[in-house]
């Protein structure tokens, strides 16, 4: 959506501040024992508490609240019996609406012990947003947010899943511009506007450049071995930097 009013943008940083502390709250719990599907309790609770309701249940019939994806899973996995262990890669994205307006963020946490090459791929993943963010201004290219983060991915040895997109949200968690890709597109000659609220969620992966979906119907996994790292904000576009909706309190 394009906001016109204050009153708009005050329910999306409402919206925007529930999801961010969710998925922080979330975090805390994350230890190794715990299954996806007590963590994705313990979110859609958080949630309900806060007077928000999970989107991709509301929009999609997600067997979930939130999207937990470990290791080789890339995104939109299902919460089940799956148990987090030492050294998974954990990627928590929620997104939700209260009061007909939408937000949408993604961390992704490393359980210890500490492994290095994963510190690396998630500060990597880190470091595409930021650049893409800084990009992201009124006038600019749509086009600019993929190659942005396309470069520091190959600047940093890795590569990005194609297949998955930034994209608008605001009154729907899907909507205009739609399809924001990770990578350059050359033609692509759609442009950033003022007050444009979409996501940039940055997909880095070591070896795939696509997923495939497991026969859950929703999770979408990556080659065998394959690690990837997503970061997520919800954001209103402006004439300088970003107004970042899902920083989580502190
Ligand atoms: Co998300
Ligand atoms: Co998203």
């Amino acid at each position: 959506m394009i906001i016109k009013t204050e009153q708009e943008r005050q329910e999306l940083k409402a919206i925007g501040q529930i999801v961010a502390d969710c998925v922080k709250y979330m975090g805390e719990q994350l230890k190794p024992g715990i299954t996806t599907l007590q963590l994705d309790r313990l979110g859609g609770e958080f949630l309900a508490d806060h007077g928000a309701r999970s989107a991709p249940q509301v929009m999609y019939d997600f067997p979930g609240f939130t999207c937990i994806s470990v290791n080789e899973e890339a995104a939109h996995g299902v919460p089940g019996a799956r148990v987090i262990h030492e050294g998974d890669i954990v990627n928590i994205d929620v997104s939700a609406e209260r009061n007909g307006f939408f937000g949408d963020t993604g961390f992704t946490f490393l359980i210890p012990p500490h492994i290095p090459a994963h510190q690396h791929l998630v500060d990597s993943t880190n470091q595409a947003l930021a650049a893409a963010m800084k990009v992201a201004r009124a006038g600019a290219g749509i086009n600019e947010i993929g190659r942005a983060i396309a470069e520091v991915a190959k600047k940093s040895g890795y590569k990005t899943l194609r297949d998955l997109a930034s994209h608008g949200i605001g009154r729907s968690l899907h909507e205009y511009p739609e399809a924001i890709p990770n990578y350059y597109d050359r033609r692509d000659k759609r442009r950033l506007e003022k007050g444009m609220v979409i996501t940039i969620e940055p997909f880095l992966s070591t070896h795939s450049t696509s997923t495939q979906t497991a026969s859950d119907g929703w999770t979408l996994i990556t080659k065998k071995g394959n690690r990837s790292a997503q970061f997520e904000h919800t954001m209103i576009i402006g004439d300088h930097a970003p107004e970042i909706l899902t920083k989580p309190s502190s």
